[in-house]
């Protein structure tokens, strides 16, 4: 089969790209960069200018997979792409939706209004303008001709945003002379992650044909307790873990989900809560085959250890930092905490 990656120079679109080519397919990328997976063929086209398609327009397509967040993109990609192209999987992310609290939602949730530009003016609109991205492609594609794969968290080797990789990473490196490793107070709390070779599989299954619609492309949820315990046992953590009250840690200015001193994946805002905690029911019958989160936090430990040679993770604590809060910490939180006592997991 032809098929058409808008993108896959970034960490997604170049495992799809390379994903395809191992299942025998011709793999064409358009991006700006070059830096595309061994034998896929590159186009290089700024999406931000109407022609940027001119010299891909002129061919036939089996399937267009896109991962932009731009509704410009988007629109002028359906407009020239249409005539000649079978199929569009458009990747989108379950920030689509109106909410992100109920637990458990299908894809028949209310979505948030789309964004009428076509361009972000910054991430604020990042779910409004994945909506407008979706409504250009099936309405320009139909339903039939459509996938839209809404992503949870994706995870795995590459996750340059440390938010799979820390936790694996730092059980495997406490920073605490007696083991000890820090983590919130968050028995339930939703985590979900899908491995980005998963997910890639997937949808190079949905460029090949099948079923096609709106599908939660997501990880199964698991608590956040049992995450940590994967996460644990992969690294052959043998120390304790301290729970830390959440209004203790936000007070000493540590952030949540992602980013530099945070405790990555954690939301202390129940109304987050079902962000990672989507039906994935639908893309399960539609094919969708998920590995073990033990295997996807392994090899992501593997990709940490040797990434760290050149540099640390991109999410959590440093190790100053951790000790700093771990020595700060009443540790009798622990027993006033539910029963959430050092190693208790
Ligand atoms: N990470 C998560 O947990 C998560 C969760 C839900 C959904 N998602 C979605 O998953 C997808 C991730 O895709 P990804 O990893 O491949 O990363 P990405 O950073 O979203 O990829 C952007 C791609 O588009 C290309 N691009 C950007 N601007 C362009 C332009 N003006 N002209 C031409 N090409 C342009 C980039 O290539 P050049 O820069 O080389 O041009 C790159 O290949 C996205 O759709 C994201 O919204 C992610």
């Amino acid at each position: 089969m032809k098929i058409l990656i808008l993108g896959g120079t970034a960490w997604l679109g170049r495992t799809i790209a390379t994903t395809a080519i191992a299942a025998g397919h011709d793999v064409t990328c358009l991006a700006r960069g070059t830096d595309v997976a061994p034998g896929t063929v590159v186009v290089r086209a700024d999406r931000d200018r109407d022609d940027a398609l001119a010299s891909v327009s002129g061919e036939l397509w089996d399937a267009v997979v896109d991962v932009s967040r731009q509704p410009g993109q988007v629109r002028r990609a359906v407009r020239d792409l249409e005539p000649v192209a079978n199929r569009y999987i458009f990747v989108s992310s379950g920030n689509a939706y109106a909410s992100q609290e109920e637990v458990g939602q299908d894809e028949d949730a209310p979505t948030l209004d789309p964004l009428d530009a076509d361009v972000m003016a910054s991430m604020d609109d990042y779910g409004a303008a994945k909506v407008a991205c979706e409504n250009a492609v099936v309405a320009g594609f139909g339903s039939d001709r459509t996938v839209i794969a809404r992503a949870g968290l994706i995870g795995g080797p590459g996750d340059a945003s440390g938010r799979s990789g820390y936790w694996p990473w730092r059980f495997a490196h406490p920073a605490s002379d007696d083991g000890a490793v820090l983590a919130p107070d968050a028995a339930e709390l939703p985590t979900a992650i899908i491995d980005v070779r998963d997910l890639a599989a997937w949808l190079v299954q949905r460029a090949e044909g099948g079923p096609t619609g709106v599908f939660n492309a997501a990880g199964t949820p698991v608590l956040f307790p049992e995450h940590l315990s994967v996460a644990r046992a992969v690294a052959g953590h043998t120390g304790s873990i301290v729970h830390a009250p959440e209004d203790w840690l936000t007070d000493r200015g540590v952030g949540e989900w992602s980013g530099a001193r945070s405790l990555p994946l954690w939301l202390a805002d129940r109304s987050w809560y079902g962000m990672n905690a989507r039906s994935n029911a639908r893309a399960m019958a539609a094919g969708l085959v998920l590995r073990p989160l033990a295997d996807t936090l392994a090899d992501t430990l593997d990709w940490e250890r040797a990434k760290v040679e050149s540099g640390p993770h991109g999410a959590g604590l440093t190790d100053s930092e951790e000790r700093e809060l771990l020595a700060n910490l009443d540790r009798r939180f622990d027993a006033e905490g539910g029963g959430h006592g050092p190693g208790d997991l």
